[in-house]
């Protein structure tokens, strides 16, 4: 008997034909869905693909009566409780590395419309009131004259350091391991903790996964010490945000601006973002072009080839059931790059 596995999206037809030649494919697109949803949905198979967008937690991993694998296509995997899967002893993988350059020039794009002011400069002209040049239109920031700081300093915090190192931006970056002298040199990046980062930081930039540990990082203390006029870009996670007090930040002006591409509560965006101008706001795009959308998907096909096929383990685990201790490091660590 073939092995069953259920997608709830759906694949491009190279993959699926490649699944297809190998296991019993159940393609079933899902928008959002509970932990509840998805548990009614997983009896009788062997391996799940979801998206950040479906919930499988401990009701999931209860109902899987034949569950081995949960390929997740994303990088981040706070959608799964790892915790329960490897108390299922269920594999969870994850699609790191794929991604990097896309969500780093997101981040870029975010931070050169936020500093630059492209948002509003883009209404202005649609609204017809572009009416001549005038010297003081929209005056942004220099980008070079700009301290750029990276929460996070993990594949994507670093691709977004290399892209600062070419528009001239001085570089900090804070994570919990210091980086290898060399890569530290080759970035042209001093190490700071949060707290330093944020105070001296024009631009901060987020690129840590979501866990207990970074909910709420950048909380009202966090943005009171944020420099005055200074810019906040997340391609992260929404909740490492504490959307409420960046809007209090930004209507009071402390900050000057911010880029976002993620929410609190998505798809919810908190009504009063909308409002302000200075805000550049994106539907959680950071990963979203044709290349990498197909590079994601392979990486889950591969590993549920891996598992469910070849029957060796899938090279990108972020719960491996050998060793059920390792995901946990691996999940407050690398899972957002
Ligand atoms: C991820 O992979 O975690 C992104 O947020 C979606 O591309």
């Amino acid at each position: 008997m073939k092995p069953r596995v259920l997608a709830l999206t759906d694949l491009p037809e190279d993959l699926r034909e490649r699944l297809e030649a190998e296991i019993e494919l159940e393609v079933q697109p899902a928008g959002e869905l509970s932990d509840a949803a998805v548990a009614r949905r997983v009896e009788g198979f062997h391996g799940l693909i979801p998206l950040l967008i479906h919930r499988v937690g401990p009701a999931t991993f209860e109902a899987a009566d034949r569950l081995k694998i949960v390929a997740n296509v994303a990088v981040g995997v706070d959608n799964v409780d790892l915790e329960s899967a490897g108390q299922a002893g269920i594999a969870v993988t994850h699609t790191p590395g794929v991604l990097t350059d896309d969500t780093a020039d997101l981040a870029f794009g975010l931070l050169l419309a936020a500093v630059r002011r492209l948002g509003e400069a883009d209404r202005y002209v649609r609204q017809g009131r572009f009416t001549g040049w005038k010297p003081d239109l929209l005056l942004g920031r220099s980008l070079a004259s700009l301290t750029l700081g990276v929460v996070g300093a993990g594949r994507i915090g670093r691709a977004v350091l290399e892209r600062a190192r070419a528009f001239g931006m001085r570089r900090l970056y804070a994570s919990r391991s210091a980086l290898a002298p060399e890569v530290e040199r080759d970035l042209g990046a001093r190490r700071r903790t949060l707290e330093e980062l944020l105070t001296e930081a024009d631009v901060v930039s987020l690129h840590v996964p979501l866990t207990d540990e970074t909910r709420h990082l950048i909380d009202q203390r966090a943005l009171e010490r944020m420099k005055p006029g200074s810019y906040l870009i997340n391609t992260a996670r929404g909740p490492v945000v504490d959307e409420a007090a960046l809007v209090e930040a930004l209507r009071s002006e402390k900050l000057a601006g911010a880029g976002l591409d993620v929410f609190e509560n998505e798809p919810r965006v908190h009504p009063d973002l909308l409002e302000l101008d200075r805000v550049v706001l994106a539907p959680h795009i950071g990963s979203a072009t044709v290349e990498t959308r197909h590079a994601m998907a392979e990486l889950a096909v591969e590993s549920v080839l891996d598992l469910l096929v070849r029957g060796r383990w899938p090279e990108h685990l972020v719960v491996d059931p050998r060793n059920l201790s390792s995901h946990l490091a691996v999940s407050t660590g690398d899972a957002r790059e």
